[in-house]
């Protein structure tokens, strides 16, 4: 089987056009040429190199040229806000944001996440993620993207990514590629098989460069051996080339390991720049010989150069771009503006919307001014000693509302589950009984107390340079933490009315939960960020109806999943190939407990009619059109047939032609969420790109449509089939 690295030009003239035609690289281009010109090696060096850990504000800080009126460039994580600074917002992370399939919702996030960068000066946010892309369910990092479906990342990705860029700030796409575990993240090599990377790994990175997205950052691990930062084939090769990327090229830090190799594979940035603190720049002084004597060709300095300023003009940050004042990294992030403007609304409205609402027995949720209501459970309340209280949310004490580890932010306050709660009791007259540890008697002595009791579990993971509970970085179990299933236990023991709310990082096996008769409800609630408490409230009273779908698989057992985080020394042959989650599932016909797209409502909704235009396509539009050009439209009519307003996101799945090579038995390629009140119709359409109905032809190293029929469904989840039609190619 062909591997990363054998891109070939036909696919590189096919797309480059699309990719230059959203964004304005023309203009950045001959700007930047312009500037390149004014700049002695010297100053390009200190372009290209990163000042070394902690020297400057941000994480990753460029030396200015005050001649072209650079600035230092401000490099800060991350995906869900600004790292290391006050009075920002700590957002709902990406699997949240993937959650809500809401793309209005996420572009906006993805605006105030560039608001407030660029009120605080920074000129790159480390940000979004599609990398890793979650094919194990254990990874540590999962949470901070948006989905391991590529083409529901792929949507989040480009949504993200061009809200960031529009608020002027440069986005950077993560961790670019094969970066599925922390452990051993910094050796261990991901074999991808080509067919499987172009369909599901590079799939949003290439979302992300056709939305223009300024930098890319290589990851730590390596791919087929090489590590990806000294990767010629998968960078200059596929993403450059191929994908026709513009911008630039950042290591992780410390992801760089040679002058001259990481040169030559298309590296334009090296940080933090130094050896986190050593002194010992592998380019700097190395990189300047290395380009006067010959060994690196003047070409690549240049071409590293006009990628960082190109982008830099792409966004407009030659144009009264605020500077870094006040605040630095290195002092708990003090002095620096206030720059959450009305943000709060977005988070909310994401923390609310992105609530999965997993069983709903007798209607038991909506709450409807109960007499009285246990809460049990520590994650019902904020850690006691702050929500910041552990670097980089590096414990799991109180409720769980992001992950660890560098894509994290300071709450800038955060509201707990049981704070929104009592706000509510205390307009609804409800009796409030409190046991906010995770002892089981003490859950089932309150639990007893009431009428309806909400215990709360979690479920933790983040980056690998840090150790939680004995996990570094990936998940131990997919069993709940603090033995939160003797917890449900307990208290379903107890009271006949539990509900059980869940904050977790990714799948959980919740057979033991499911297997008490008396939890009559499940809310998977996520990470919802600052707002925690208020977006869940808003699910449990019913303000608003739950709409939220799961952007992965939940199983019944462990091994039901395809992929595992790997032991031994981490490398991974991908095995499971284009088999991830539903599609494993599928292929194996193993039962989920609740499917990839699953996710119940107040109300109910019917789907009606199914309409593709054009139903027969002409032969050559597989090879003339662009990939990203809508070749076909799919419409369906949804009704909410229920009581009362809700959203729905209907899904659109497609089963490629049986000439095409073994492929997934159907994929998702279309979603839309649609707001509908009670007895209102809405048509959906789904626009389907070339790219949507093509696989990765391995051989002629193209997207290929293949001839006969293409059977389409849309429905309520990736098993919740409603409607169907055939499509002929
Ligand atoms: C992480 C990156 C992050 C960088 C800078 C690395 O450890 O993998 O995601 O952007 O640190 O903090």
């Amino acid at each position: 089987m062909k591997h990363l690295g054998s891109a070939s030009l036909l696919a590189i003239s096919a797309t480059f056009r699309t990719v230059v035609a959203d964004v304005d690289w023309t203009t950045a281009y001959s700007k930047a040429t312009t500037a390149l010109g004014k700049l002695t090696n010297q100053e390009k060096i200190g372009i290209v190199t990163g000042t070394g850990w902690e020297k400057g504000p941000c994480v990753g800080n460029t030396s200015p040229v005050a001649k072209i009126g650079l600035p230092s460039l401000c490099l800060q994580d991350g995906p869900l806000g600004v790292r290391y600074a006050q009075n920002v917002s700590a957002f709902p992370a990406g699997i949240m944001a993937g959650s809500t399939w809401d793309v209005d919702l996420i572009r906006e996030r993805g605006v105030a996440m560039g608001e407030e960068a660029k009120g605080l000066g920074i000129h790159v946010l480390l940000g979004p993620v599609s990398g890793p892309l979650g094919k194990n369910p254990r990874g540590g990092r999962n949470w901070e993207g948006f989905s391991n479906d590529p083409y529901l990342a792929g949507i989040a990705m480009a949504e993200t990514i061009k809200g960031m860029q529009s608020a002027g700030v440069q986005a950077n796409a993560k961790h670019y590629i094969g970066n599925e575990q922390e452990k051993f993240r910094g050796s261990a090599t991901a074999n991808i098989p080509d067919r499987v990377n172009h369909e599901l790994y590079l799939w949003p990175f290439a979302d992300a460069v056709k939305a223009g997205v300024a930098s890319v950052m290589c990851s730590y691990n390596r791919v087929n051996g090489t590590y990806v930062c000294e990767h010629e084939g998968a960078l200059e090769g596929v993403l450059k080339r191929e994908l026709g990327f513009r911008g630039w090229v950042v290591s992780d830090w410390g992801a760089q390991h040679t002058t001259n190799g990481s040169a030559f594979a298309g590296l334009d940035m090296a940080m933090p720049g130094d050896g986190f603190g050593n002194n010992k720049y592998l380019w700097g002084e190395s990189l300047a010989t290395a380009v006067s004597s010959g060994e690196i060709p003047q070409s690549r300095l240049d071409d590293m150069v006009t990628r960082i300023l190109a982008s830099y003009y792409l966004v407009g940050q030659d144009k009264e771009y605020p500077s870094v004042q006040g605040w630095s990294s290195w002092n708990g992030g003090k002095g620096g503006p206030n720059v959450q403007g009305d943000h709060k609304k977005v988070a909310r409205a994401i923390a609310r919307d992105g609530i999965v609402l997993l069983k709903n027995e007798g209607n038991i949720l909506p709450l409807k001014k109960p007499k009285s209501l246990a809460i049990v459970g520590s994650d019902a309340i904020v850690n006691p000693s702050g929500p910041n209280a552990c670097v980089d949310r590096g414990c799991n004490i109180g409720t769980l509302a992001m992950g660890w580890g560098s894509g994290t932010a300071e709450f800038p306050y955060l509201v707990g589950p049981l704070d929104a709660i009592q706000a509510q009791a205390k307009l609804d007259n409800t009796t409030i009984v409190s046991s906010i540890t995770d002892t089981p008697a003490e859950g089932a002595t309150a639990a007893a107390a009431a009428d309806t009791a909400i215990v709360f579990i979690n479920s933790h993971a983040g980056e690998g340079y840090i150790v939680v509970e004995g996990s570094d970085g990936d998940r131990l179990t997919l069993s709940p933490a603090h033995n939160g299933n003797d917890l449900v236990r307990s208290v379903a023991s107890s009271n006949p009315n539990t509900i059980v709310v869940i904050h977790s990082v990714g799948p959980l096996i919740l057979e033991p939960i499911l297997s008490f008769p008396s939890v009559k409800a499940i809310v998977w609630a996520g990470l919802p960020g600052q707002e925690s408490g208020n977006g869940l409230a808003d699910i449990l009273y019913g303000k608003t109806s739950p709409s939220g779908k799961l952007p992965y698989t939940i199983a019944r057992r462990d091994e039901d999943y395809g992929g595992d985080v790997k032991g031994g020394n981490g490398d991974d042959e991908y095995s499971e190939g284009l088999y991830v989650d539903y599609r494993y599932f599928d292929k194996r016909g193993i039962k989920p407990r609740f499917e990839f797209g699953f996710g119940l409502s107040y109300t109910t909704f019917t789907y009606s009619g199914l309409e593709i235009t054009p139903s027969t396509l002409s032969p050559s539009i597989g090879l003339s059109s662009d990939l990203y050009d809508t070749i076909v439209t799919v419409t369906t009519a949804v009704t909410n047939n229920g009581t009362v307003a809700g959203a729905e996101a209907a899904q659109f799945y497609v089963s490629l032609p049986s000439s095409a090579p073994e492929s997934p038995v159907r994929q998702l390629r279309g979603f839309k969420k649609v707001m509908l009140g009670v007895g209102e119709s809405k048509t959906v359409k789904f626009d389907l790109r070339r790219k949507d109905l093509s696989y990765w032809d391995v051989v002629a190293q193209q997207w290929v449509m293949a001839k006969g029929e293409y059977t389409v469904w849309v429905g309520a989840s990736s098993r919740d089939l409603r409607v169907s039609g055939v499509l002929r190619g």
